[in-house]
């Protein structure tokens, strides 16, 4: 009985260890999304400033946009949703990663030719 206990409370702990240690990778898709939402007062001219929790994402892009297919992927993603988002500023969009002391390696833009992003 007692052995029982103890095997099920480390089989509970490893489940907790494996969901904590091993959390699935976001799709980058997904990550542009949540990324330009919480840069969204700042990228429709809301406020002056990028929050932290903005930039944030932005550095996590930027580290994961290591590839030319993943960067064309985050651009296209980031494309249709400045298309789709009223007062865009494509300007701020364009200059979010040096306003986050990153090199985000795609453009957030409307307008971005992303089968350029390389
Ligand atoms: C890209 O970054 C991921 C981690 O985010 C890493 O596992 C992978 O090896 C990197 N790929 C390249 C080509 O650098």
């Amino acid at each position: 009985m007692t052995n029982m206990k103890v095997a099920c409370m480390a089989i509970v702990m490893c489940m907790m260890v494996v969901s904590t240690t091993q959390a699935p990778v976001r799709p980058i898709c997904d990550l542009v999304k949540i990324t330009l939402a919480d840069c969204l007062d700042y990228l429709t001219g809301g406020v002056k400033d990028p929050s932290s929790l903005c930039c944030d994402g932005v550095k996590e892009l930027s580290t994961r946009a290591n590839t030319t297919a993943i960067r064309q992927k985050a651009c296209n993603r980031a494309k249709d949703i400045a298309m789709h988002t009223s007062n865009f500023n494509n300007l701020r969009g364009s200059g979010l990663g040096l306003r986050c002391s990153t090199l985000l390696p795609f453009p957030i833009s409307s307008n971005a030719d992303c089968t350029r992003v390389r």
